[in-house]
C-alpha cells in the first residue's frame, strides 16, 4: 500500500482557504510538509467586502503547528497576484486548489446581471485566472497538480442556482481541457463536487447536517489527487461524509434518422426516439475525437464517405 503521502518541498496555493473546505485543505497539506499560500479575500458569502482576518487566522494556525504558510488577500480574479505570492515567498508553485466560492442564489427570473457576473467572476474566471498564472511555472517544472471545484448543483442543476450551476459546469469543461493540454508536462487536472458543512451550506442545510458533514471527510481526496505519485487526470468525483465516487458520461447507441435516399425529418426523429433514448447498450465516450470518428463512419455508410476514416457507423466503446 506504500507509506504516508508527503508533500515536502511542494508549494501549494489554496484559494478561499480562510475557512470551510479551503482551510481544511491548507491545514492538511501543511501537516504533510507542503509550503502553503493561504489565499482568501475575506468577504461575505455573497461576495461583498473584504478582510485579511480569514487568511491570517489559518496562516497562524498552520505556523503554530510548525508548518509553512503565507497569506494572500487578493481576489482570485487576479490570478497573477496569487501566484506571485507563491513565487516570491517560496520560489515555485506546484499545486493549485481552485476552491474560493460565493453564492448568490435566486430563482432564474430574479437573477440580476450582477448575480450572474459575480458568480462567474469568482468561480469560473477566478479558476481560469489562477490556473493560467500557475501554468507556465508548472510546464517549466514538468510537474503540476490542479483541482477544480465543481458542484452537484452544476452536474445535475439545482433550483435557485442557475448562475452557480452554469459556472460550476463550466469548471468541468475547463478541467477536461486542462487535463488534455497538461498531459505532456505531467500536469494533471481533476474536478471535485464536494459536500460539506460550511457557511455556504448552512444557508441551505439543517444544522445537524452542517455539523456532521465535516470538511475533513473531503480533503483527503484532494491530497491524494495532488500527490506526485497520482497520475489520474480529467476525473470528476463526488465526495462527502468520507464517501468518494467517480462520474463519467454515458451515451446511447443512438440511431441514424435518414438513409441514402430518405431525408432526415422531424417524423424520422420521432420514429427513432425509443432507440435514441435507449440506454440499455450505452457506452462511455471519453473524447471529442470519438464523436468525429463516429460521424465519419455514418457518412461513409450513407453517402460513400468523406475520404476520411471509417467507423462503420458503430460507436467505439471506451472505459
Ligand atoms: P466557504 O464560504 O466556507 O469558503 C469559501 C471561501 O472563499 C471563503 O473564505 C471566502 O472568503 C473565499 N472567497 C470568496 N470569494 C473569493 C475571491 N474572489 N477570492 C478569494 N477568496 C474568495 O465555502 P465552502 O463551502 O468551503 O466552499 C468551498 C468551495 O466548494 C466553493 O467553490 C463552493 O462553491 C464549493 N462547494 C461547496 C459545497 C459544500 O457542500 N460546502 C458544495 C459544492 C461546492
Amino acid at each position: 500500500m506504500g507509506g504516508p503521502l508527503r508533500f515536502d518541498g511542494k508549494v501549494v496555493l489554496v484559494t478561499g482557504a480562510g475557512q470551510g473546505l479551503g482551510r481544511q485543505y491548507a491545514l492538511q497539506f501543511a501537516e504533510r510538509g507542503a509550503a502553503v499560500v493561504v489565499n482568501d479575500l475575506g468577504g461575505s458569502f455573497k461576495g461583498e467586502g473584504q478582510s485579511t482576518r480569514a487568511a491570517d487566522t489559518v496562516v497562524e494556525e498552520i505556523r503554530a503547528k510548525g508548518g509553512k504558510a503565507v497569506a494572500n488577500y487578493d481576489s482570485v480574479e487576479f490570478g497573477e497576484k496569487l501566484v506571485e505570492t507563491a513565487i516570491k515567498e517560496f520560489g515555485r508553485i506546484d499545486i493549485v486548489i481552485n476552491n474560493a466560492g460565493i453564492l448568490r442564489d435566486k430563482s432564474f427570473a430574479r437573477i440580476s446581471d450582477l448575480d450572474w457576473d459575480l458568480i462567474h467572476k469568482v468561480h469560473l474566471r477566478g479558476s481560469f485566472s489562477v490556473s493560467r498564472a500557475a501554468w507556465p511555472h508548472m510546464r517549466k517544472n514538468n510537474f503540476g497538480r490542479i483541482i477544480m471545484t465543481t458542484s452537484v448543483a452544476g452536474i445535475f442543476g439545482n433550483f435557485g442556482q442557475a448562475n452557480y450551476s452554469a459556472a460550476k459546469m463550466g469548471l468541468v469543461g475547463l478541467s477536461n481541457t486542462l487535463s488534455l493540454e497538461g498531459k505532456k508536462y505531467n500536469i494533471t487536472c481533476n474536478a471535485i463536487a464536494p459536500t460539506a458543512g460550511s457557511r455556504l451550506t448552512e444557508t441551505v442545510m439543517p444544522p445537524e447536517l452542517v455539523a456532521a458533514l465535516k470538511p475533513e471527510y473531503v480533503a483527503p481526496l484532494v491530497l491524494y489527487l495532488c500527490h506526485e505519485g497520482t497520475q489520474d487526470t480529467g476525473g470528476l468525483f463526488e465526495v462527502g461524509a468520507g464517501w468518494i465516487a467517480k462520474l463519467r458520461w454515458q451515451r446511447t447507441i443512438g440511431a441514424v434518422c435518414r438513409t441514402s435516399t430518405v431525408p432526415m425529418t422531424p417524423e424520422s426523429v420521432r420514429d427513432q426516439w425509443d432507440k435514441i433514448t435507449d440506454f440499455s447498450e450505452a457506452i462511455h465516450p471519453v473524447s471529442a475525437a470519438e464523436t468525429t470518428h463516429h460521424l465519419i463512419g455514418v457518412l461513409g455508410e450513407l453517402d460513400g464517405g468523406t475520404g476520411g476514416g471509417t467507423g462503420g457507423g458503430k460507436q467505439a466503446s471506451s472505459k
